[in-house]
């Protein structure tokens, strides 16, 4: 296929995966109908940016509806059940207790970039779920906390490996997750707030933090948030910089240190926000080194050079489309022109030859986990932008 072949072919599945993945009553888009039958907080920012590329109202209408379920206090939840939930997450009916990584504030302004107003009750939502953060998720370093790995996004990572005391092999077979759910504690209105056994710092949530503060705080013209998003960026940079893997670690609150250097995107993802441009290049190198994070169908998980890489492994060193797209803007923020093009022809690739899964391996481009997953549509965001540079 010729690059406008590929454009074309992506822009056109795109679509139809987030249309066939729609559902109407609810205003958002399910991940998988099977695999992942609710609405998940961070995938519905990632339909909602792959809508607004497609200059698609849904997009508006998907992030409303991702930060619906809001508390009281402000914490957006991570699922809001579309049926029965399944699982046990929290004391809520509708909801589980727990959040996500606040991409919703990047979403908002992509969509208003392309030219989509955003109704002011989100951007009040927002406000509430970003002081949330500050307020209640906030360790005396200056950094946030989250208190279930759920919150990371990267559910199953290396990262939290130390946690287990069983080895790698024996812990494919992970069932941590309900365990901790159990050690969690709830504020009044039902948000976790506290955990027994995980509190931790990680790099991934600050460096998306630390980016919705200050997309809120430019597109409000904020300085309270502008100045919060670099007070943050620079607290990581003070106290999670790993100069020995060259990149960011998290902060252990609560559980043990032993496994949150291990060199995943998470730590790359600082690069995003911070001001310090040598550690960033540091970050660049290694994203098109094929001995950390490069390989020939976008970004490995985990660096390649560390034990726990597995090309097919769940979030043990699969490519993640999301993860594509956020590294990309990084590269983008850096004027890495080279790489951005080089993410962006991958990353369409992969969408073609993963059939639009959920993950990939990423020396071979084949598809694993849930096919199609409604947040690989993201591609389109990819065939966007390469058909607004040629
Ligand atoms: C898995 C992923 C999480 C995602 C969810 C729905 O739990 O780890 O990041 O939001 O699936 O796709």
């Amino acid at each position: 296929m010729s690059a406008r072949e590929v454009v074309a072919h992506v822009t056109r599945e795109a679509r139809a995966v987030l249309e066939g993945a729609w559902v109407e009553e609810a205003g958002c888009c399910r991940p998988n109908e099977n695999v992942y039958p609710h609405q998940w907080l961070w995938d519905s920012c990632f339909h909602a940016i792959a809508w607004g590329s497609m200059r698609d109202i849904r997009g508006v209408r998907e992030l409303t509806s991702a930060l619906s379920a809001q508390f009281d206090d402000g914490l957006v939840p991570h699922m809001r059940y579309l049926g029965s939930p399944g699982a046990f997450r929290g004391p809520q009916a509708g909801r589980s207790s727990f959040t996500q990584p606040p991409v919703f504030s990047h979403a908002a302004a992509y969509l208003e970039r392309r030219g989509f107003g955003v109704p002011p009750a989100v951007g009040v939502s927002i406000a509430r779920a970003l002081q949330y953060l500050y307020d209640q998720r906030r360790t005396p370093d200056g950094l946030i906390f989250i208190v279930h790995p759920w919150e990371s996004g990267a559910d199953d990572s290396p990262r939290w490996d130390g946690w287990i005391s069983e080895s790698y092999e024996n812990h494919r077979g992970w069932r941590y997750d309900s365990e901790f759910v159990d050690c969690t504690e709830y504020s009044s209105c039902g948000s976790a707030k506290w955990n027994h056994r995980f509190v931790v710092a990680p790099a991934g949530f600050n460096a998306l933090t630390a980016h919705a503060f200050a997309e809120f705080g430019a597109h409000t013209k904020s300085k309270t948030w502008s100045d919060r998003a670099h007070e943050l960026a620079a607290t990581m940079d003070r106290v999670l910089w790993d100069d020995g893997e060259g990149l960011w670690s998290d902060l252990v609150i609560v559980g043990p240190d032993t496994s949150v250097a291990v060199p995943t995107l998470d730590g790359a993802l600082p690069a995003l926000v911070t001001s310090d441009a040598s550690r960033a290049q540091r970050v660049l190198e290694q994203l098109e080194d094929p001995r950390r994070f490069a390989a020939p169908f976008g970004l490995t998980y985990t660096a390649r050079d560390h034990s726990s890489f597995d090309p097919v492994g769940y979030w043990r060193g699969a490519a993640w489309p999301h993860l594509n797209y956020l590294m990309w803007l990084v590269a983008e923020r850096w004027g890495q022109g080279h790489l951005s093009a080089q993410l962006r022809r991958q990353s369409l690739e992969a969408a073609i030859r993963s059939r639009f899964a959920e993950y990939w391996n990423p020396l071979t481009g084949e598809g694993l986990g849930a096919v199609p997953q409604a947040w690989a549509a993201i591609a389109v965001a990819f065939a966007d932008a390469t058909r607004s540079s040629s």
